[in-house]
This record gives structure tokens, sequence and C-alpha cells, in this order.
């Protein structure tokens, strides 16, 4: 028969069974096992040594047996290696116990005497691969049926719901793990809950407030509650303003690289919220009034077009 694999697929092959398994089985979080202990690399290169010592080994005893072998001994053997795997002992052997089928000369004993026109019919034996098949989902069937409508162990219900509460707990863990995803101009938008502006209220309060007041009233930098602004007002100019720093007045800086964009979102958020605040002492107002443009409203569309 000849060999399943040439030795130099069946080194590599085994060798990446191995590694897949001993990276499956051991633990070592999200660096791969071989890295994070040491000893693994170590027994995989021992592992890998033996593997090249052994094919070695039985590849020269093979060479000297076959020097040993009489020349009618040595044909044999060719004639031996010649016949694929699927024509071996082994595998007529193993496809004949699960199929038990009957060889045409053997045909003979199985007929039954029904003759349609000619055609004939014969006893076979129902092959025990699908018999045994079969039988396993009997025993299969009467395991579940106990499990689940006698001992009510839990329901699909049940399991899909606790599927989703690990995936949710993933999604979680995934989270607080990644960083979050940077905000770009054309994504920012107006935050309005509670959470963010709190976190804006923070970063300006530590931040900002030594030019702009706590109140936003104005110091340094200009009062950041009327409705007048240098650099035009609205989410989008407060924020790439705040993100970019001023180009007229190099004492705002751009907060973006050093806050990140995230935070510029939170602490613009929070600034546009102070609107109409009139605090206290606020300095005058500079800039224009700014207008927020009016959304452009779909045009009314024709309902009668759409009837039929
Ligand atoms: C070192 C002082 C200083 C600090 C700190 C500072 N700013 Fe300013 N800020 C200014 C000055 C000065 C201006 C005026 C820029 C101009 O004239 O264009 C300004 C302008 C602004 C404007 C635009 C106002 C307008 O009318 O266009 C916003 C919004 C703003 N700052 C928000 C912030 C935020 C938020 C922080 C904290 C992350 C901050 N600033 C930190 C000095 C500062």
């Amino acid at each position: 028969m000849k060999k399943l694999f040439p030795s130099y697929v069946r080194v590599p092959l085994i060798f990446a069974l191995v590694f897949m398994a001993l990276e499956y089985f051991i633990d070592s979080g999200d660096k791969p096992a071989f890295i994070e202990y040491p000893m693994v690399s170590v027994f995989l290169l021992v592992f890998l040594f033996l593997l090249v010592a052994i094919e070695i080994v039985v590849s020269a005893v093979d060479r000297v047996t076959y020097s040993m072998l009489t020349d009618e001994q040595r044909k044999q053997l060719d004639e031996a290696q010649q016949i694929s795997f699927m024509e071996s002992k082994f595998m007529k052997n193993l496809l004949h116990k699960l199929s038990r089928s009957k060889s045409i000369e053997q045909e003979a004993d199985i007929m039954l005497d029904h003759d349609y026109d000619g055609i004939k019919e014969l006893d076979n034996v129902l092959p025990p691969w699908w018999v045994n098949l079969f039988y396993a989902t009997i025993i299969f069937g009467a395991i579940y049926l106990f499990r689940f409508h006698v001992m009510n162990e839990y329901t699909q219900d049940q399991e899909y719901q606790k599927e989703v509460e690990l995936a949710n707990l993933e999604i979680e863990k995934h989270k607080m793990n990644s960083p979050k995803e940077e905000i770009t101009l054309e994504q920012v938008t107006l935050l309005t809950d509670d959470a963010s502006l709190a976190k804006g209220k923070e970063i300006f309060n530590n931040t900002c407030a030594a030019c702009h007041k706590a109140d936003g009233g104005g110091v340094v930098g200009p009062n950041l509650t009327d409705e007048y602004w240098i650099n035009g007002g609205g989410i989008k100019n407060v924020f790439k303003l705040i993100a970019e720093g001023s180009k007229n007045n190099p004492s705002m800086v751009g907060w973006a690289k050093i806050i990140g964009t995230n935070e510029v979102q939170n602490v613009a958020s929070y600034v546009l919220s102070l609107q109409g605040t009139k605090p206290a002492g606020g300095k005058a107002p500079e800039g224009e009034k700014w207008v927020e443009p009016v959304a452009e409203t779909p045009a009314a569309t024709d309902t009668t077009a759409t009837t039929k």
C-alpha cells in the first residue's frame, strides 16, 4: 500500500494539529499560548525535533530492510505499494463490514424468485451503517424525550435567553476593551443626555474655565453663553473650533489631540447647553449673531402618484 501522505506533508500536518490543539486547550488570554508560556514553545520545538527524528529513523529502517529483500520479495513489495489506499485490504474489509454487500458471484444465494419481465430482485440485508444510525436516533430520541418532556430541564426559549445574556456580556466586555471611535466633523451631533453633558461640564470646569469662566461668561476667552459667535455657532462650528483651535487667537488651542474627539463632542454640547443662561458679569457679546440654518424639509410628495 502506498503511504498515505509523503513525509514533507505528514510532519507539518501533525505539527499543525498539535499546535492548534495546544492553542485551543490552553487558556492564555489575548496572547497566543506559545508566547504567553515559554514552556509551550519549548515543548513544540522538542516535539518537532522528535517528529523529524522519527521520520528519519523510519525511512532509514525502510531502506535497510528493502536492501535485504530478495528480488522476488522486492517485486511483491513494489506491487503492494502500487495499490491505492481505497483498494487496500483494510479499506475493503471496512467497507464490507459497513455495508455487508454481496459480491456479484454470491448474488445467486440471495436471489428472490420474483421475475418481472427479466427484472430480478435481490434480498440484500440492510446495511449495518444505516441500521446502527437508525438505532442511534431512537436512543437519542428517548433520551431527548425524557430530558425535555418528562424532566422539563429547560425550554428553547430559556436556552435562547441565556445565549442572548452571554452575548450581551461579550459585547460589554468588547466595548470596555476597545478604544472609542473617533468623532469626525461629519458625524458630530449635539448631545443632550445627562451623562454626556455631565462629562462635558467636568471637562469644561477642569480645562476651559480658566479662560471662559466656569459659567461660560468669559475672561480671556469670549462669552460662550450668548448668541454671538466669533467663529460661528451651532454644534458643527463649535466642535470644529474647539477641536482645531482658533486661527484668530492662538491662546484658544485645538483640543482634539489633547482630550480626544469624543470629549470635544461632550464639551461642545455642554457649551451649547449654556446658551441663554446670562451669567452675572458675563463679557459683552463678540462676533456675529448666530441664526441656526433651518434644516431643509423634504418637498411635499405627491401622494396621488403612489396610490396606484
Ligand atoms: C488659554 C485660554 C483658553 C482656554 C484654556 C480655552 N479657551 Fe476657548 N477661547 C479662548 C480665546 C482667546 C477664544 C477666542 C478665539 C477667537 O477669537 O477666535 C476662545 C474661543 C472659544 C470658542 C469660540 C467662541 C466664539 O465666539 O467663536 C469656544 C467654543 C471655546 N473657546 C471653547 C473652549 C473650550 C470648550 C475649552 C476647553 C476645552 C476652551 N475654550 C479653552 C481662550 C481659551
